[in-house]
């Protein structure tokens, strides 16, 4: 793709415009804020600047122009970006720049699809008509769901596509045909056909089932340079949106099983496609939802390969709720025989992954030949969910294995070193790696301050009221971090938020915006009604105080302390004291 192209496209299209589809912006001073769509905060550090035509998070550092932007926010390549892009501007893009991309094979695959659902339509369609009707699959659905019929003849696609004079070698490679010694034959035959199409819509392959009862139930595509099953998930294309908007996915086995939640109005549906989910399956999901429902076959869901593919799912960041479906049902039938009130309800008991984990494996927990076992692999389950995410469950975990909370915890520590170190040594790219790789990169994400104090600063950033009733004495023997001084000196000696943004933003100084971001997403944490300030205040009071104390201990110690010294060490030691006995 040449660079004038990009060039125009990034003249044409415009940022705010752009991200306005995706999130709610406010104007604020020369750009417009929003809550960041890249994490969660309920204080917005999102900032477009128009004129520059770029964004940029204070909280989580994400940013770039345009492009960047469409790539984060739909899970997109460069070159798929630069398409909706264009697509948008009104410029058109030349064929060849999609080299990355096989774009003969997608339209080879749309020509494919057109035959299917002709013939469904077809007079000789009329045994999968009622197929899908006897299965409650009405007619009105299927342009929904584009499904089509392969007829049970040997070469009926292949000679279609000849026709149209499309060489037998692409065809092949795209898997819709397959050469045997008596020739080429269709791989899709005598089944009812499920378009496969990825982030972008983008046509990649197809699900094929048995009508007849002969053969797999159930036929893939083949891996093609444009068909990658794992990183595949059924209907996401249909379910982003509304996977965004509500913040979750549902992910279920089928693909009956994501065409009946569509039906039924779940549009936050995906299926995996029949295989062991993947880091890029996951990934995707976490793009466009904070939680995921798994709603397996009761036979399937306590399976250990199920299981593994949850903690991935949740090592990701994904919250993991499971769905219990009655044994031998699936949601398919569920929603069938129950209605889509009752399925909600299923939905609103599910459980958090651990607490699931748990259930299923209770029982096991009183026969002493096993429990060692069940023991580990709970706790190799569960050393593999961030600690923050697994905290509300300690107790409950704790009690169920019987095991003392503090020997948990430090159970689990050791499990997470050793997992680490095993991984370390062998060098093997195991399901824990990303774990690992993840806590790594939150390292490095180091703090740019300290987050109580960031905390103090975004209060009296966020509430006039507050600045005015504060003077400096009080709130600086709290504050260590001089920049931090010197931002709320600023506000209290009067200067507005808004001028103070609009000038950060202008000088590119990154530190105040970062720092609110920090202490925004640090106040988060309280529930509503508390004071926060107050909260904080005092804890960095305490703080100072121990801190104070060290220094002076160490002095006496060392035979360097004045009487005064001693004296006011002493009572550092009773006030702190004090403060303990109160609670
Ligand atoms: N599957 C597959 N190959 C098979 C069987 C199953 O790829 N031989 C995958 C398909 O994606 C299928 C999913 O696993 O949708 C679940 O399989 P199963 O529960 O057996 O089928 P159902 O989804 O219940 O299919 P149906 O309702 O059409 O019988
Ligand atoms: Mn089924």
């Amino acid at each position: 793709m040449d660079k004038t192209q990009i060039d125009e496209i990034k003249r044409r299209v415009d940022i705010l415009e752009v991200v306005g589809d995706y999130v709610e912006l406010h104007k604020s001073g020369k750009g417009y804020r929003a809550l960041c769509p890249f994490h969660s905060e309920k204080t917005p550090s999102f900032y477009v600047m128009p004129d520059r035509q770029f964004y940029h998070c204070f909280g989580c550092g994400k940013g770039g122009d345009v492009i960047s932007f469409v790539m984060d926010v739909e899970g997109f390549s460069f070159t798929e970006a630069i398409e909706l892009l264009a697509k948008r501007a009104g410029v058109k893009v030349e064929k060849r720049a999609r080299k990355d991309s096989y774009p003969n094979f997608s339209d080879i695959l749309e020509k494919a699809l057109k035959i299917y659902r002709d013939y469904l339509e077809s007079p000789a369609g009329e045994i999968a008509r009622r197929y899908l009707v006897q299965r409650n699959l009405p007619k009105e659905w299927w342009p929904y769901f584009e499904i089509g019929w392969a007829p049970p003849a040997w070469d009926y696609l292949w000679r279609s596509l000849s026709r149209m004079g499309i060489s037998s070698k692409i065809v092949i490679e795209c898997g819709l045909v397959v050469e045997g010694p008596r020739g080429i034959y269709d791989r899709f035959r005598g089944r009812i056909i499920f378009p496969i199409r990825d982030v972008t819509g983008r046509l990649v392959g197809f699900g094929g089932r048995s009508i007849s009862g002969e053969g797999a139930k159930y036929i893939n595509t083949p891996e093609s340079p444009v068909f990658h099953k794992g990183s595949c998930l059924y209907l996401l294309n249909l379910s982003k949106n509304d996977m965004r908007n509500k913040g979750r996915a549902i992910l279920v086995e089928g693909y009956m099983d994501a065409i009946r939640l569509h039906m039924a109005g779940f549009h936050e549906t995906v299926a995996s496609l029949g295989t062991a989910l993947t880091e890029n399956q996951g990934e995707l999901l976490r793009r466009y939802a904070r939680s995921c429902y798994v709603c397996y076959d009761a036979d399937t869901a306590g399976q250990e390969a199920a299981i593994r593919g949850m903690y991935l799912l949740q090592s990701l960041g994904l919250q993991v709720r499971v769905v219990a479906l009655p044994a031998n049902v699936d949601p398919d039938e569920f929603l069938q025989k129950e209605g889509s009130n009752a399925f909600e309800d299923l939905l609103s008991k599910s459980l958090p992954l651990p607490l699931y984990h748990l259930e299923i494996r209770e029982k096991f927990l009183k026969d002493l030949n096993v429990r060692k076992k069940v023991i580990e692999e709970l706790l190799e389950g569960f050393s593999r969910i961030p600690l923050p995410d697994l905290a509300p469950f300690m107790s409950q975990i704790a009690a169920a294995l019987e095991i003392p909370r503090y020997a948990l915890e430090a159970m689990l520590l050791d499990f997470k070193a050793n997992m680490k170190r095993g991984t370390e040594k062998k060098g093997k790219r195991g399901d824990f790696s990303v774990y690992i790789n993840r806590q790594k990169q939150q390292k490095q994400k180091k703090h740019v301050t300290d987050a109580q104090e960031a905390a103090l600063f975004s209060l009296l950033w966020n509430d006039p009221a507050k600045r005015r009733g504060l003077d400096e004495e009080h709130i600086f023997p709290l504050i260590k971090d001089v920049r931090l001084k010197n931002l709320i000196a600023a506000l209290l000696n009067g200067e507005s938020p808004e001028e103070l943004e609009e000038r950060w933003l202008k000088s590119g100084d990154r530190f105040p915006l970062e720092a609110l971001a920090l202490g925004n997403a640090f106040c988060q944490q309280f529930d509503e009604g508390v004071d926060i300030f107050d909260v904080i205040s005092s804890s960095l009071k305490t703080k100072a105080m121990k801190s104070r104390y060290n220094v002076l201990y160490s002095k006496m110690l060392k035979g360097e302390a004045t009487r005064e010294e001693i004296e006011e060490m002493q009572k550092i030691a009773s006030a702190l004291k004090g403060g303990r006995e109160d609670k």
